[in-house]
């Protein structure tokens, strides 16, 4: 084995700034207004708590003051921030955005009550599973997505505020990056935090994965940043050792043990860098259901670190609402955002259940007035905003799923732009909330200026088609006519195609309410709730068994009231959240009547997330 061999090696990519196909700073971006959906807000008149009430000071005049929930694309949310006065006024940034790990993100939907409220011939009331979001990217498009939301939030962020990103080791390499690039890489970045979690082993063949990465940065470098210092109980023995007292040790640069009382005696050592936390266990009551949700008693370590009462906190990719929830029972502020309805309303809810149990311990306070424990809420009230529509009756994730199995789409990480394959065709899905445009059509153009080698036919599925588009792509297919010629375009509109059309068509769900004014009361009555989307969900997944509904309200998550509608903003008067999975709605309400006649709203979310509103003037 004489012979010499050269083996070659990849070139280095160079310094440490990240780049990838297509990489182009965010100079600007469109802030759009946004809509006001809801309000939640039991105490009469005050949203925030009196004794907390200068921390609203410089808050802007457009917001009441109170917990403020987004639904809308974070990149939309927080343009729509920065222009509407929050520049500089954030103190905490935490985000766990998707990881790019190639996965959709299911919810498992389950039927209220169990066996006694639906009676189905087989053992499962599960309503199979509804995608919350995907995460399947192609490489640039996620560094270019996470990068431009990077340069928005550290404009959010105020002078001495912190910026905590959640990953896991699938993309912690590029993250760290991206984020030296945006925040500094000097004396901006504090910590890598480690989150060590126990799960049940893998057969895969290597080390278990059981941990996830945080990376601390600060906006500034000048150590101005809050700090409250964290304490974990240190063992008996080490305590022991040095005559009872906690001590802290330390190395000093020479190797040598210094050991050094803490100033407070009995608080045990200064927190590590690597926390050991559980996952939240399905019996606990912070479980919702949604997938990628994480422990509250993280989040709560962050936030009680850096962050004060009254701060502003920031999560814009919030999931099941875990930071706002963290937030809000630490006494702090905050703003939260997500793309998904379902996260949105798991969200509403949870906080909520929160404000109405902060309300009670603050009656029993004052009954017994005993020591506080708990900090004082910066707020007991929110709003649920929107910015663009995001709220389609089919969520997008759902629809593209729909789309490719009733097509036939292959889908494919790999393609960027493009959703899918259709044989060796290319397949690009329209969000159905909008029919094919012109403006997709550009996209396509400026997609194929850049990537010459694409020669594929393109299909774009849509819903529908506006009339420019269809002239567009006339023109554009007649310059491609004949055998050779490249990125001809074709269209499957489902709505009127007569192969494809008729899956989208959707049943709304429908209740039957009776609102009526009794005296000085008014009185709700849910008389019955029909999901046609749920009994076929529930017909799909035991196609030999009927499902039969015994009770109407296994189908009913929650139900809100709005005695004084005024068909715009909805202002939960009333809310039922039943806390476990297995109560039901109680479905007959009784609420103080509003002198002279008045608009009673009642919305009905189902199990599936659909909301059905029922308006009545009594
Ligand atoms: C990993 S989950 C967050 C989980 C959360 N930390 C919790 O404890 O429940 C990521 C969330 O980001 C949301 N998301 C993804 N892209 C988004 C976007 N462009 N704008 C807003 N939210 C987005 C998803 O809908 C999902 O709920």
């Amino acid at each position: 084995m004489s012979e010499k061999k050269e083996i070659k090696i990849s070139a280095a990519k160079g310094r440490p700034m990240l780049s990838w196909v297509g990489k182009r700073p965010l100079r600007h971006v469109t802030a759009f207004p946004a809509q006001h959906m809801e309000t939640f807000a039991p105490v009469e008149k005050t949203s925030e708590v009196s004794k907390t009430s200068e921390v609203w000071n410089g808050w802007p005049a457009s917001y009441p003051h109170g917990g403020l929930l987004f639904h809308g694309d974070n990149k939309e949310v927080l343009a729509h921030l920065l222009a509407n006065g929050f520049r500089g006024k954030v103190k905490l940034i935490y985000i766990d955005p998707p990881f790019d790990s190639g996965a959709d993100y299911v919810r498992k939907v389950q039927l209220r009550g169990g066996a006694a409220t639906a009676k189905i011939e087989g053992e499962s009331y599960n309503l199979g599973e509804q995608i919350q979001y995907t995460d399947i990217w192609a490489n640039d498009n996620y560094l270019q997505f996470m990068y431009e939301r990077l340069l928005l939030f550290k404009e959010l962020l105020h002078e001495n505020g912190s910026f905590v990103l959640h990953c896991d080791c699938s993309r912690s390499h590029h993250i760290r990056c991206l984020l030296d690039e945006v925040f500094g890489s000097d004396k901006q970045f504090k910590n890598e935090l480690i989150w060590f979690y126990r799960r049940w082993p893998t057969n895969s063949k290597s080390f278990q994965s059981m941990h996830d990465n945080l990376y601390w940065y600060t906006k500034g470098n000048d150590n101005s940043h809050v700090f409250n210092k964290l304490y974990e109980v240190a063992s008996e023995r080490t305590l022991s050792d040095y005559g009872g007292k906690r001590l802290t040790t330390i190395t000093s640069e020479e190797g040598t043990q210094i050991k050094r009382e803490t100033e407070e005696d009995s608080l045990g050592v200064p927190m590590r860098d690597v926390w050991e936390i559980r996952r939240e266990h399905t019996r606990s009551h912070e479980h919702t259901d949604y997938p990628t949700q994480k422990p509250i008693e993280l989040i709560e370590r962050i936030v009680t670190a850096l962050s004060n009462e009254g701060d502003i906190v920031l999560d814009a990719f919030v999931g099941s609402g875990t930071t706002s929830v963290a937030a809000q029972k630490l006494g702090r502020r905050w703003i939260s955002c997500d793309i998904n309805k379902g996260a949105i309303q798991t969200t509403a809810k949870r906080l909520q259940a929160i404000i109405q149990d902060q309300i009670k311990a603050a009656e029993q306070i004052d009954l017994i007035t005993t020591e506080e424990s708990s900090p004082e809420p910066a707020q007991l009230s929110f709003g649920v905003w929107r910015v663009n529509d995001y709220d389609l009756k089919i969520q997008r994730n759902e629809a593209i799923k729909l789309a490719c199995e009733h097509i036939g789409v292959e889908r494919i990480a790999s393609e960027g732009w493009f959703d899918g394959k259709l044989g060796k065709k290319l397949v690009k899905i329209i969000p159905f909330e909008h029919p094919l445009s012109p403006l997709d059509l550009e996209e396509l153009k400026k997609e194929l200026d850049a990537r010459l080698e694409v020669e594929n036919t393109i299909v774009f599925v849509c819903l529908g088609i506006e009339l420019a588009a269809r002239t567009w792509i006339e023109d554009w297919n007649r310059l491609r006519k004949g055998e050779h010629t490249v990125n001809k375009i074709e269209v499957i509109e489902l709505r009127t195609d007569a192969k494809y059309g008729n899956f989208i068509k959707h049943e709304p769900a429908t209740a039957k309410v009776s609102i009526m004014r009794d005296g000085d009361k008014i009185k709700v009555r849910i008389e019955d709730f029909i999901s046609p989307t749920i009994l076929k969900r529930l017909d799909m997944d035991l196609p030999l068994f009927k499902a039969k509904i015994t009770d109407w309200r296994s189908q009913v998550d929650c139900v809100m009231i709005d005695t004084a509608y005024n068909g715009e903003v909805f202002n939960v008067t009333l809310s039922d959240v039943p806390e476990k999975k297995n109560d039901l709605i109680d479905g007959l309400y009784s609420l103080p009547a509003p002198t002279g006649k008045t608009t009673v709203a009642a919305k009905i979310i189902d199990m599936l997330g659909e909301e059905v509103l029922v308006v009545e003037k009594v």
